[in-house]
């Protein structure tokens, strides 16, 4: 059986009201590496979210952060992020987001991200546009980057990859209006959906952090690629621009070197 959009919204708000429940405790942190860290409450939401998965639609095949690859007989994918924005969450800074996404035949088809600390549900499905709290969503208009708000984020190996991203930020920070860095890949997305950014890029990502937030804002009329311009941004090696159409060609360009 294949899942419906409000299977995922009713997945991604009881797994938002998990984290927004612990917000205030005192986290046990654990690192992943040097500052990749994980807490008790992404383990807490991921569990929750793979059991009523499974529950629910018992031959899925599940990509979760935390657990990893969950096989299953059935031909759909999900994509889960229990926490996007996990360093946020661990220093009680409110910006992160439940993300979860599923596809099947090739491509994703449904995708919600949830942000409880502002009530804020994006939702997606292919070919039926994109939502925010039940309201159509279109990302911006813009047609000059010197008019554009982006946002982007860095890999948490800075120190010790040629994919630093150091060099873009500095190259269109000065292009710009600016060049946010929220710690939160899918809210990045989702906020370029909503036209609240113009555009997003990050180098090395992975597929549960823009699964749901790449059809969101292709959704909303959004290009969405890999920063070389590669129609699949899901597979390996992940990187992802999501731009407003006026901006993407532009903002391409100077991603590869121009
Ligand atoms: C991270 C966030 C961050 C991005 C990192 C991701 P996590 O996910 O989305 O914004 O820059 O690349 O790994 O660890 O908070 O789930
Ligand atoms: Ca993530
Ligand atoms: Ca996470």
């Amino acid at each position: 059986m294949k899942p419906r959009l409000s299977d995922l919204e009713r997945l991604a708000r009881e797994a938002g009201a998990i984290l927004r429940e612990g917000y205030n405790s005192e986290h046990q942190i654990k690192y992943k590496g040097v500052i990749d860290l994980v807490t008790e409450i992404d383990h807490a939401s991921e569990a929750f979210l793979i059991k009523d998965i499974q529950a629910h639609f018992p031959d899925s095949h599940i990509f979760a952060e935390e657990s990893g690859e969950t096989k299953g007989a059935g031909e759909g994918i999900w994509y889960v992020d229990p926490l996007d924005g996990t360093v946020n969450y661990a220093h009680h800074v409110p910006v992160f987001c439940v993300s979860i996404a599923y596809a099947s035949d090739g491509s994703v088809q449904l995708g919600a991200i949830y942000d409880p600390m502002r009530d804020e549900m994006f939702l997606a499905e292919r070919g039926k546009g994109a939502t925010l709290n039940g309201k159509p969503i279109r990302a911006s208009s813009t047609t000059e980057l010197t008019k554009s708000l982006l946002v982007t984020g860095f890999p948490y190996d800075t120190w010790d990859t040629k994919q630093d991203n150091f060099r873009n930020f500095e190259k269109l920070a000065k292009m710009t209006q600016g060049v946010r860095r929220l710690g939160s890949a899918a809210l990045d997305c989702a906020y370029v959906a909503s036209g609240r950014f113009d555009g997003f890029w990050e180098l090395a990502l992975r597929a549960w952090d823009i699964a749901a937030g790449g059809l969101i804002a292709e959704e909303a009329g959004a290009r969405v690629t890999a920063t070389d311009g590669a129609p699949d941004y899901i597979s390996p090696p992940q990187s992802i621009l999501a731009a407003a159409p006026g901006i993407y060609e532009e903002m391409k360009k100077v991603l590869n070197g121009g």
